[in-house]
């Protein structure tokens, strides 16, 4: 196991469209995953991208608490997953807003509007078929990852930067 380090927003690994990967099942590949895993669960994070860590290949992992979900209806917790040459398909085009954070983004949150439901496919670490529709949250999750592969990090997906603040700034109003 090992904690990689993190890349942050302006190194040219994050804006770069991220390489498939042309076996799952390879070692290289598990080894990633594992080290992926320990450097979500250390930051702690809900989601990492391969770039994150310096990886261009289209390799995400994230997991959904069931204190995160929605309520709507298909917004459902996930265990620890890892996804491979993900495919993404929105379902409808209703869209919500949400506020995200990222690794890669320290210290900041913002508002971002993102589909309410999606569809997306990928493999696993076998090779298998992952085959998912979900919603809300979940639905959130897959997609903020997901865009780091194509090299889009979560302000660029913004419509509204007013809503873009400092997570410590953020707390401290709430709290009052
Ligand atoms: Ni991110």
């Amino acid at each position: 196991m090992a904690i990689l380090k993190i890349a942050r927003m302006g190194h040219p690994v994050l804006s770069r469209v991220a390489d498939p990967v042309a076996d799952p099942t390879a070692p290289e590949i598990h080894m990633l995953v594992e080290d992926m895993v320990d450097t979500m669960i250390d930051a702690p994070g809900t989601g990492l991208a391969a770039p994150q860590v310096h990886v261009p290949l289209r390799v995400v992992v994230f997991l959904v608490r069931p204190e995160r979900t929605t309520g709507i209806e298909g917004d459902t917790p996930v265990d620890l997953t890892a996804l491979i040459n993900p495919v993404l398909e929105p379902i409808g085009t209703e869209m919500n807003e949400g506020y995200e954070g990222c690794l890669s983004v320290p210290g900041l949150t913002g508002s971002v509007p993102r589909y309410t439901h999606l569809r997306y496919r990928g493999l696993d670490l076998k090779g298998n078929t992952i085959d998912r529709t979900v919603s809300g949250f979940h639905a959130r999750v897959v997609q903020h990852e997901c865009d780091h592969l194509d090299g889009i990090l979560y302000p660029q997906r913004m419509t509204d930067l007013s809503k873009l603040a400092f997570v410590d700034e953020m707390r401290r109003r709430t709290e009052k």
